[in-house]
């Protein structure tokens, strides 16, 4: 037995709605990305949006966390804190993390987006993020299991001669933001717990293009490169089906600041 929650169809119904929320939120993030801005500013967006759709920031107060959504610029792996004196530079890479709460469920997402034209390695490192996490959710379907996932990102990230992050890892969700179980973006295939449909979790691997080791500094949340290396980030919340799985936060269009760059994402703008 294992101790990861099989969800309702009302209660799936719920994490929709909240993950609707997080992606339309998402959405108008992407139209505000250039260089200028704060990155106070994309938290002040998020906190007012996120309230005008009759949800609320999950970020804000947990666990002492200060801001209403986390912002990961360059080497920063996650859990950026927004900041007045953060102002976004042409080449910059940023992860919006944005997770909403609609009646008591959860809803996660994150994408990383290009601010101006990105370089080569900028454009590498993400692009290998967006793909690691479409082929980690590509092997999810009842009956497969939680390694399968991890090995399939490991695979393809160190083959692009990056490496994947093991100090955070992704997680089941549903009236709690973080539950059982944990979601590694690296292992062995055929190894670890079996999927059930009606499983919620996210997968969210953190890609690096130096080492995937990481430090947290002194305001105990933003982890950062050891090597100052750039790192990137795509994050989904899913539900797992008989054949496959329902992406909870899938965008209904390419964004513009980020897939608008991708030579392997096929949908226009
Ligand atoms: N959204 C992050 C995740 O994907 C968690 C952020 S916790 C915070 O799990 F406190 F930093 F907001
Ligand atoms: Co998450
Ligand atoms: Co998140």
């Amino acid at each position: 037995m294992s101790n990861v929650s099989i969800k309702s169809p009302r209660e799936i119904e719920l994490m929709r709605r909240a993950s609707e929320v997080t992606v339309a939120t998402l959405m108008e993030v992407d139209a505000m990305i250039r260089p200028g801005i704060t990155t106070e500013d994309i938290n002040r967006f998020v906190h007012a949006d996120t309230l005008q759709r009759g949800a609320r920031p999950a970020p804000l107060n947990y666990h002492g966390f200060p801001k209403s959504v986390c912002t990961s610029v360059n080497e920063v792996v996650c859990h950026g804190i927004p900041s007045e004196k953060q102002v976004l530079q042409p080449g910059d890479i940023i992860n919006v993390d944005v997770t909403s709460v609609v009646e008591g469920y959860y809803g996660d997402t994150s994408v990383t987006f290009y601010v101006g034209e990105p370089s080569p390695e900028a454009k590498h490192v993400t692009e290998v993020a967006r793909r690691s996490l479409d082929l980690g959710i590509a092997t999810v379907r009842e009956g497969s299991r939680l390694g399968d996932i991890g090995a399939a990102i490991q695979e393809f990230a160190e083959k692009e001669g990056c490496s994947v992050v093991r100090a955070f890892v992704g997680h089941g969700i549903g009236r709690i933001f973080h539950e059982a179980p944990q979601v590694s973006h690296v292992g062995q295939s055929g190894s670890g717990m079996r999927l059930r449909a009606g499983m919620c979790f996210t997968i969210e691997p953190m890609i690096n293009l130096g080492t995937y080791e990481v430090d947290v500094l002194d305001d105990k949340w933003t982890a950062v490169t050891r090597d100052g290396a750039l790192s990137a980030q795509f994050e989904h919340t899913l539900v797992v089906t008989k054949k496959g799985c329902e992406i909870l936060t899938q965008r209904p269009r390419a964004l513009a600041n980020s897939e608008r760059f991708s030579d392997y994402w096929p949908k226009a703008v």
